[in-house]
């Protein structure tokens, strides 16, 4: 399918400022030509407009700019659903995890059941009133899943967006209590750090391939890079040691490029202004050219 990249300087859900220039670093880094070398199509649509956090209020300490983050996902879903309307595959540049609510909802809109995998250190399963931060990008899975402030759960007018049976959940070493609860709760899967060490990430994603495959009928990839270890990608806000290294990575987006399942991707959470010369960026077009279809031979 052809491509439209969109950009999203999404920066109001965490507290690090520099993530809203993660979309020009990733274009920096040439992710158009190598998708081009692909043999795609490619259009770039451009950014979409974020006020900045210095501009706005801060609101409720449990749920940090709500109303702003609320306004830009929902033209975010717009976006993206106009994108799959016209038969193309929507590819959005971040910006921080928070702006996976406005993806997801843009996706889910043209999927009667849609597949989900968080590539991640966290498992973003946090609310208003669980999370240790008030960070909307903490919270994102657990919005689309219908858990949540409803102005967020409710964006693009339906809820959920996805069902916790078709949501896999890969390299996850970093989650709160709350977030424990509800993957319990809700029975998500989850292959964490432990899991990858133990049996490997080919078997992981054959796992994970299968579960977000089965009954549904397209598969989102919501790549967080911090779900690499930080060695591998330094640039991002919430560093956690002890992650996915760049080959194990590779091997998961080279996987889902062969069960060809992916019909929509997002890479968020690159801050450039933390990085060591857009390394981040650069591992993020890397992973892009993989899951892409790029092979060595
Ligand atoms: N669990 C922590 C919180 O809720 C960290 C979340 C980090 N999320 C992310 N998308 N990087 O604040
Ligand atoms: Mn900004
Ligand atoms: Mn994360
Ligand atoms: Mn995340």
């Amino acid at each position: 399918k052809p491509i439209t990249i969109i950009g999203m300087p999404m920066d109001l859900g965490q507290g690090r400022r520099g993530v809203d220039m993660g979309p020009s670093a990733i274009r920096y880094a040439s992710a158009q030509n190598l998708l081009r070398q692909l043999g795609y199509e490619v259009e770039d649509i451009g950014d979409l407009s974020v006020p900045s956090p210095e501009s706005v209020n801060i609101g409720d300490p449990q749920l940090k700019y709500l109303s702003e983050i609320r306004q830009v996902c929902e033209k975010l879903a717009d976006t993206v659903s106009g994108v799959v309307e016209r038969d193309r595959f929507p590819l959005v540049f971040g910006g921080d995890h928070s702006m996976a609510i406005g993806t997801v909802a843009g996706v889910a809109k043209h999927y009667q059941k849609l597949g989900l995998i968080w590539f991640d250190a966290h498992a973003d399963l946090n609310s208003g009133e669980t999370s240790p931060s008030g960070n909307i990008h903490g919270m994102s899975l657990a919005v689309s899943l219908g858990v949540g402030h409803h102005e967020l759960v409710n964006i693009g007018g339906f809820a959920p967006k996805v069902h916790p049976e078709h949501v896999v959940i890969i390299g996850a070493r970093s989650l709160d209590p709350g977030e424990r609860e509800l993957i319990q709760h809700l029975g998500i899967k989850v292959f964490t750090m432990h899991d990858i060490d133990r049996i490997g990430m080919a078997r992981v994603m054959d796992e994970a391939i299968s579960i977000v495959s089965r009954e549904t009928d397209g598969v989102h990839l919501s790549l967080d890079l911090d779900g690499l270890d930080p060695k591998d990608a330094p640039g991002v806000g919430t560093p956690v040691p002890g992650g996915m290294t760049f080959r194990e990575s590779h091997l998961a987006m080279e996987m889902l490029a062969e069960a060809q399942v992916i019909t929509s991707a997002e890479f968020v959470e690159v801050n450039p202004i933390i990085d060591r010369e857009n390394q981040t960026a650069k591992v993020a077009v890397d992973l892009m050219g993989s899951v892409f279809g790029k092979k060595v031979l």
